[in-house]
């Protein structure tokens, strides 16, 4: 794919009310402006990129969106005003001036066509006005810290037009927060120079006076800049009584070559692009970058003012994206479960993974309160092991190193101050709102550790040997996490040592029902009970992270270790099934004096869906109790458009359940369909061997198969929300909080590790389907440890489940594990039945 050349979209699909798939191009084709909410797509990587939303707004930060942001992107203004940047293009009408934005946001100017293709790591605008097709592709190179946008404008009418062309930036300061609350330190340290070349080109650079030797912005061009301004009051004119729908400035020929001494900078370049003639294009290609000084930026930006290496760039970018999908590719009878499998699903596990749940339209990345989540981006590592292992080792060192030496981790960090090493990058994330509330003899009230963060390091580290099969990781040293101190001073241990830990502390913490302390809270973060209450979810997770230190020492041939840990998952199921039973389903919580949560004598939050799922998944729940919780949860918590967490929702705040309780019933945590709890109801089925239903709870949630119904669902078909509104809630079937959101990492594990059943162990490649029963078979290849497995599954008997045969090579096994090859494509054969 290059900057031009695209293969044929699938037009009869364009029909749809918002857009379509275009899976041949792995875009969706957006085809009004007019989305029921803000929708965005994600360019570049936590290191240098951010958010393009739909109409051209763009949030960039470099490394930390809440310490380096470079644009002004407030996310909470209407669809229909400028945020952070535009594109004007301007075309002479007799003695005065027409202008259009291609992105229709902010001139709101009537288009004839208008398309916004969202793509793996790029947009692009396709826009027909006044007689032009203007072209815009946004995107950031790999390992780059510039954001191209590629302009081509073609005269589609016939009759020379005299064009001009006028980018623009905002920018923010670099500490996001001190943006919005500070309107004197923050103007007055703003500053925006140009640096005009002896060839026409222009440089405008922008800082923060106390960044100005560490960290400069840029915005260049590849072609002559006629002039230029830097200061907002200027562009917009008239003391601002102008607007970014008319900036008074593009009355006039040229700009005011304002620069900036303090104030709001902008970076505004007025491009004369000529008379462009009949069936002629013109094209030119903006930068904005940040480095460590012009003289450092210089590199990139000789390179990029070459319009080969933008498609060059763009190349690489596609490339990049084709390597990363090949990892697995599947052929089923579904197509909207094709396109989420084999684009959308993987493309947001990569995104997870890069902003954690830092920087999205929902979650705004102001502060260092939140950075990268250890609960969340455990488990969004998981989703791209497969694809990634070595970066998403990066980012599962980084977690580790907050891991305490007594086991359990910090809630979150701070990039930035990670890599400066400050002594103080990690925190206790909510926990600490409660750190102070004590008794009346003076004790704690709440911990200040989360029960569940430091388990989920477990799985990601099995996940990332099983993938490569690389068990001297488990050798490398890692510090603990202990605040004050610098890295080098901490405590440290081999990575094995951190996941013993991890399970030792939660052995050792464990309630009167003998099962592990809730902490501060488990998964749900809204329900915080006074210390001493347990969380059955916890003792879940602490029984699939046993199960999977079990496979670890045994590969490691510890076999008294593994002695161990067996003895501790009985201890804990045993524990599990003495007292969690309440009749029909599971409880989810005691409190610290033993009253159950999630029972059916409760008035409100009867039922939990993770109480159900979770102890199906980690295997403790015994007998007949596991598939009765599972059929409650259908009975009680399944509906048209997902699972809800748990039901029926409280009806009003109430402090001894606290943050649950702070949403009204069917919204988000409290009676909502919180959509990361499905995956897990998927995987459960898939291990009962209920295919049907785990293929059933999967399309619910579709997001591909919501095209049709955006106005009930409003959010981006193209990726997962964290929430959809329950049935309790008016606005039933609602999505909300796109694209940051665990469902993505546990989707695509449910449907490509647990419905299509290919995944990877220590031994080999596993392919173990659990499909819905009409399916007659499906197809897949994947990339594992060197080789290509082609895989074909057959399934004449209608069945789920059950390997009756498999066929590696023409050589028939006795298991459904295809060994290790290394290198080379192996076809494997697979009937079920
Ligand atoms: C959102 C948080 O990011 C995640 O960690 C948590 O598990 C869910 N909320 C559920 O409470």
């Amino acid at each position: 794919m290059t900057a031009t050349k695209k293969k044929p979209a699938v037009k009869a699909k364009a029909s749809k009310k918002y857009g379509y798939f275009d899976d041949a191009n792995k875009e969706y084709v957006l085809t009004t402006p007019a989305t029921p909410i803000k929708w965005c797509n994600y360019v570049g990587t936590l290191d240098f990129g951010g958010i393009v939303d739909t109409t051209g707004g763009t949030l960039v930060c470099k490394g930390d969106p809440a310490l380096n942001r470079i644009t002004k992107y407030i996310a909470q203004m209407p669809n229909a005003d400028f945020k952070a940047s535009t594109v004007y293009i301007r075309v002479k009408d007799g003695k005065s001036y027409k202008f259009f934005s291609p992105f229709y946001v902010p001139t709101l100017q009537k288009l004839d066509k208008w398309e916004c293709h969202i793509g793996l790591s790029y947009s692009r605008w396709i826009a027909e006005a006044f007689g032009l097709r203007v072209q815009v592709t946004i995107f950031v190179p790999t390992k780059s810290n510039t954001l191209l946008q590629d302009i081509q404008i073609t005269n589609i009418a016939g009759g020379a037009k005299e064009v001009d062309v006028i980018p623009v930036y905002e920018f923010s300061h670099f500490e996001a927060e001190k943006q919005l609350t500070n309107a004197d330190w923050v103007p007055q340290t703003m500053t925006l120079k140009a640096h005009p070349e002896k060839d026409g080109h222009l440089v405008l650079e922008q800082y923060a006076y106390m960044k100005r030797d560490y960290a400069v912005n840029y915005v260049t061009a590849d072609c002559k800049i006629s002039s230029f301004d830097g200061d907002r009051r200027v562009f917009l004119g008239c003391n601002e009584m102008g607007s970014w729908q008319h900036p008074l400035s593009l009355d006039n020929k040229e700009l005011s070559n304002s620069e900036c001494d303090r104030g709001d900078n902008i970076a505004a370049l007025m491009i004369h692009a000529g008379k462009i003639g009949a069936k002629k294009t013109f094209r030119t290609c903006t930068q904005l970058g940040q480095e460590q000084s012009l003289k450092v930026a210089n590199k990139a930006i000789k390179k990029y003012r070459d319009l080969k290496n933008v498609d060059k760039a763009f190349a690489e970018l596609a490339a990049f994206w084709d390597k990363y999908l090949e990892t697995i590719q599947v052929k089923t009878p579904d197509a909207s479960f094709n396109t989420m499998v084999n684009v959308h699903n993987p493309r947001q596990c990569h995104t997870t993974k890069n902003w954690s749940r830092y920087l999205s339209l929902y979650q705004l990345g102001y502060g260092t309160s939140r950075g990268i989540g250890y609960r969340d981006s455990t488990q969004d590592l998981m989703g791209v092991m497969s694809h990634m292992p070595e970066e998403a080792l990066v980012l599962t060192k980084n977690l580790i190193s907050v891991q305490r030496p007594e086991g359990n981790a910090m809630h979150q960090y701070a990039p930035l101050a990670l890599e400066e090493d400050t002594g103080s990058e990690a925190n206790e994330g909510d926990s600490r709102e409660k750190a102070n509330a004590v008794d009346a003899q003076g004790n704690h009230l709440y911990a200040d550790w989360y029960g569940d963060d430091h388990l989920w390091i477990v799985l990601t580290v099995a996940s990332y040997l099983k993938e490569t099969g690389k068990m001297e990781l488990l050798d490398e040293e890692i510090p603990f996490y202990e605040k004050g101190k610098k890295r080098a001073e901490r405590e440290k241990g081999t990575i094995l040592e951190h996941l013993k830990r991890a399970l030792k502390f939660t052995r050792e913490h464990l309630g009167k029902h003998n099962l592990p302390l809730l902490g501060f809270a488990d998964w749900n973060d809204c329900m915080n009970l006074p210390l001493g209450a347990e969380s059955t979810f916890n003792t879940a997770l602490y029984a699939k992270a046993l199960l999977e230190m079990m496979d670890i020492e045994e590969h490691l041939g510890d076999t008294k270790a593994v002695e161990m840990y067996k003895g501790w998952y009985e201890d804990v199921k045993k524990a599990f099934n003495e007292s969690a039973w309440d009749g029909k389903w599971w409880v989810r919580w005691f409190d610290k004096d033993g009253n159950a949560y999630g029972t059916n004598k409760a008035k409100y939050g009867k039922i939990y869906c993770n109480g159900q799922s979770w102890p199906v998944i980690s295997g403790i729940a015994t007998g007949a109790h596991a598939e009765q919780g599972m059929d409650s949860l259908n009975k009680l918590l399944n509906t048209k458009y997902g699972v809800k967490s748990s039901t029926p929702g409280y009806r009003g705040f109430e402090p001894s359940v606290g943050g649950i309780s702070t949403y009204p019933p069917g919204a988000k945590e409290n009676g909502g369909i919180f959509l990361h709890t499905n995956p897990w109801v998927m995987i459960a089925e898939t291990i009962l061997g209920r295919g049907d239903n785990a293929y059933n709870y999967y399309c619910q949630i579709n997001p591909a198969a919501k095209n049709d119904i955006l106005d009930v669902f409003e959010s981006e078909p193209y990726c997962y929300p964290q929430n959809i509104l329950g049935d309790e809630h008016k606005q039933f079937g609602m999505g909300r909080n796109a694209w940051l959101s665990g469902t993505s990492t546990w989707t695509y594990q449910a449907a490509t590790q647990y419905i299509l059943g290919i995944r990877a162990s220590y031994n080999g490649l596993v392919v173990d389907p659990c499909i819905p029963t009409k399916w007659n078979g499906f197809d897949a290849v994947r990339k594992f440890r060197g080789a290509t497995y082609e895989i074909s599954v057959k399934n004449p008997k209608h069945v789920s489940k059950g390997v009756a045969q498999m066929i590696v090579d023409g050589q028939e096994i006795d298991s459904n594990v295809a060994p290790i090859f290394t290198k080379g494509t192996h076809k494997v054969e697979v009937i079920l039945g």
